[in-house]
């Protein structure tokens, strides 16, 4: 009786939950850690290391006052996949919407979250949130179109021993072959929910809804459950028509979010392992690399029924057969976005710079680091002088018209796949290669008149995709300056 009164009540207040504000106080701090045995300093939040998960309804206003107590490093946080819809200066992006947060000092972060599903904050200061400062966004939403009895969340990444910063030093001052593209630093273990060994504690005969994120540094991942299917409802938090993987295996790149459903079993007999490797061809095949010794790119992690009876290994897998995200269908089917306003062609590529150094470039040109946040400089333009690309100094930038449908080509020249993630909007997903593939040469026939939606994807080595946005997401400008006076530094 009791519990069922309390149901009830939970009722009531689902029906008459409106829009509230969700306030966080985080002081961002070095922890010790040791999610994969080996222990050393991560950055974590409120002296708690792995970070909370934010849960919060569709409506909500989510409010984070955001203390730098790191002494040492600079910091600002990105909450990826959320529009900012008219608060890009609130998109946390050091250097481009920001100047970064010194030591000491704070920043206020105001969000309204229009959007459902899964997404993610993260440190956005170059290289810093594979060090620990990054966890899952939840939306819930009381009108999702799929049915569910509970939900949990996975998060997959890689993870290293040695901190970023003499990581990313590493990296970048090796002097290596211009056809690879310089030798990442390889991920010392593969984490599940920050750890080695997770479990997961489930019911029998119920249905879970799955938000499965990749938050790692550098290579995606393949995913599976032991004689679970998964159906994919949600990706980057667009619901998709319920889609059944079957006997194939999911890829999720870094960035990406994906939410299945699965239906447990009827009895608690068994617990069942499930597994998920880091992408190896990013890091051996076409890298010239061989793999050490021992080296292990797996994790497994376990659903348990009965936390009395073994955890079982995972099942081998011999051969790996992925879902093509492609073949997703929105659930709202929005068209087609036609005619094409802008179309901007990106052609990726490592080649030599100064001093025979290997860098990433775009059309022959790497990034180069804003001495102004790009987002400052479009405010202070004079509206007539905003498409004025020199008013932007040495960046390379592009500038599109309020309410224009972009086309984002982009042609993979290098020998590796990359992720790509657009802030401010989801995009439409045309044509995407396999491996090898080859570069843009026109749109197929047989382009989807309802084509999927995210707001990360991957392009296949010396391959390319083809994107569409309608680019409908200002700026409002005048609460920028108490932000950028106040509480960062350029
Ligand atoms: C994880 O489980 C394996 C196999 O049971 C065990 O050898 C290993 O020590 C465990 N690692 C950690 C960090 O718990
Ligand atoms: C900053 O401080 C932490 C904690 O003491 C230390 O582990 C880390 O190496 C320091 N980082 C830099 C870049 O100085
Ligand atoms: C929130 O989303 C709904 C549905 O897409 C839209 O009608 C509304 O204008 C949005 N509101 C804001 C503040 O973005
Ligand atoms: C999973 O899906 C495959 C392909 O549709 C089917 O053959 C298999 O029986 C399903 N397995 C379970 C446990 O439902
Ligand atoms: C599990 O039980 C539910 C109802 O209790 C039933 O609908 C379903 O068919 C059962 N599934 C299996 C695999 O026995
Ligand atoms: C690396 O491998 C590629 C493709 O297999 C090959 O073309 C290239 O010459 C190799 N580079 C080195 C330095 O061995
Ligand atoms: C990782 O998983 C794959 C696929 O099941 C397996 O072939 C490989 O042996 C595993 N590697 C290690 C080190 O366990
Ligand atoms: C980049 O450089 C290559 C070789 O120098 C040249 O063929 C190509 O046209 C350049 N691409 C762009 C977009 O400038
Ligand atoms: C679409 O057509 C192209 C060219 O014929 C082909 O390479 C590609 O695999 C097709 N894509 C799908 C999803 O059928």
């Amino acid at each position: 009786m009791l519990l069922l009164a309390i149901a009830f009540v939970a009722g009531l207040m689902v029906e008459y939950a409106s829009a509230k504000d969700v306030y966080y106080d985080w002081h961002i701090t070095w922890v010790n850690a040791a999610p994969d045995g080996f222990e050393r300093p991560v950055i974590g939040i409120n002296d708690k290391w792995p970070c909370p998960q934010i849960d919060i309804n569709v409506g909500d206003r989510l409010i984070i006052d955001v203390h730098n107590d790191l002494g040492n490093q600079t910091t600002g946080i990105h909450w990826h996949g959320l529009y900012q819809y008219m608060t890009g200066y609130m998109d946390g992006t050091v250097g481009v919407t920001q100047c970064p947060i010194p030591p000491g000092k704070k920043m206020r972060y105001e969000v309204e979250v229009n959007q459902t599903g899964t997404y993610w904050y993260h440190s956005h200061k170059m290289g810093q949130y594979p060090d620990g400062l990054r966890g899952a966004i939840i939306v819930h939403d009381p009108n999702a179109p799929f049915e569910y009895d509970d939900e949990f969340t996975i998060l997959l990444s890689d993870w290293y021993h040695e901190q970023m910063v003499p990581l990313v030093e590493q990296y970048l001052s090796e002097n290596s072959d211009p056809a690879t593209g310089g030798l990442e630093p390889l991920p010392n273990s593969a984490l599940v929910n920050d750890a080695i060994n997770s479990t997961i504690k489930v019911e029998p005969d119920k249905t879970y809804l799955v938000h499965l994120l990749a938050v790692g540094n550098w290579p995606g991942f393949a995913f599976l459950f032991d004689q679970h299917n998964m159906t994919v409802v949600e990706v980057d938090g667009a619901y998709v028509d319920p889609y059944p993987v079957g006997d194939k295996n999911l890829r999720i790149a870094t960035g990406q979010r994906t939410s299945v459903l699965i239906h447990t079993k009827n009895d608690t007999s068994q617990n069942y392992a499930f597994w998920t490797i880091m992408d190896l061809n990013m890091m051996f095949v076409y890298e010239n690399r061989t793999i050490p010794q021992g080296y292990n790119p797996n994790a497994t992690a376990w659903l348990v029924y009965d936390e009395t009876k073994p955890l079982p290994p995972a099942p081998i897998i011999y051969e790996f057969d992925f879902v093509d995200d492609l073949d997703f269908v929105p659930a709202d089917h929005e068209p087609l976005l036609e005619p094409v306003d802008h179309q901007i062609i990106m052609d990726l590529n490592s080649a030599e710079v100064d001093g025979g150094l290997v860098r990433f470039v775009i059309n022959n040109q790497t990034y180069i680091q804003q001495d102004t946040p790009s987002l400052y400089t479009a405010l202070e333009l004079k509206s007539q002088s905003e498409s004025d690309l020199s008013a932007y100094g040495e960046v390379n930038p592009y500038v599109v018209n309020y309410g224009d449908v972009v086309e984002i080509i982009v042609n993979d020249y290098h020998s590796n796949l990359h992720p790509f993630h657009l802030h401010g909007h989801d995009f439409q997903c045309l044509q995407r290669t396999a491996p090898d593939g080859g570069y843009f040469d026109g749109l197929w026939a047989n382009i989807s008149a309802t084509p999927m939606k995210r707001d990360t994807l991957m392009v296949q080595n010396h391959g390319h995709f083809v994107i569409r946005y309608r680019a409908t997401n200002p700026d409002k400008s005048f609460p920028l300056y108490r932000s950028r006076v106040v509480n960062s530094i350029c």
